[in-house]
């Protein structure tokens, strides 16, 4: 069973293979959108962009599923391991940030640090199958809800 590290809020989550990171995320309480998603995000339909996070983990492709159309169009500007939340399906154990932000001071050894714990507990846990590492070139953030202030990922 995955189980998904939610780094700003230091919080793991099991769930099935299969699930959704938005579902996840939301049924576990976690705070997902900034203040625009708040406001108004399209329930997980792959039309606001507002759901984004960063991902790493011993290996991203084969944490989730590949990008959807959605994730193409609205994160082609963004690190390639931002996703949408509500178009990432889950294959297997990784690190999330929610509200990721370019620059987080910190940030890629954050994730690193929080990849290499994972696998340390799943080394000491035969059931859990961490990803595999594929380093971090994240620039994930501070709270802050879209990056680079522009409102939008
Ligand atoms: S919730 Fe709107 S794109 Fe994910």
């Amino acid at each position: 069973m995955p189980t998904i590290h939610f780094l700003r809020e230091q919080l793991d989550v099991d769930c099935p293979t299969g699930a959704i990171l938005r579902d996840v995320a939301l049924d576990a309480g976690v705070e997902l959108y900034g203040l625009k998603g708040k406001l108004g995000n399209c329930g997980g339909c792959g039309q606001c962009s507002t759901c984004f996070v960063a991902v790493a983990g011993r290996d991203e492709d084969a944490c989730l599923t590949p990008r959807t159309a959605p994730e193409q169009r609205f994160l082609k500007r963004r690190p390639v391991n931002w996703r949408l939340a509500c178009q990432a399906v889950i294959r297997d154990s990784l690190v999330v940030v929610t509200r990721p932000q370019a620059g987080w001071p910190g940030g890629d050894q954050a994730l690193a640090a929080a990849v290499n714990a994972m696998t340390v507990n799943a080394a000491a846990s035969p059931q859990a199958s961490p990803c595999q590492d594929s380093g971090s070139d994240s620039d994930d953030g501070d709270g802050g809800e879209t990056g680079d202030g522009s409102g939008e990922a």
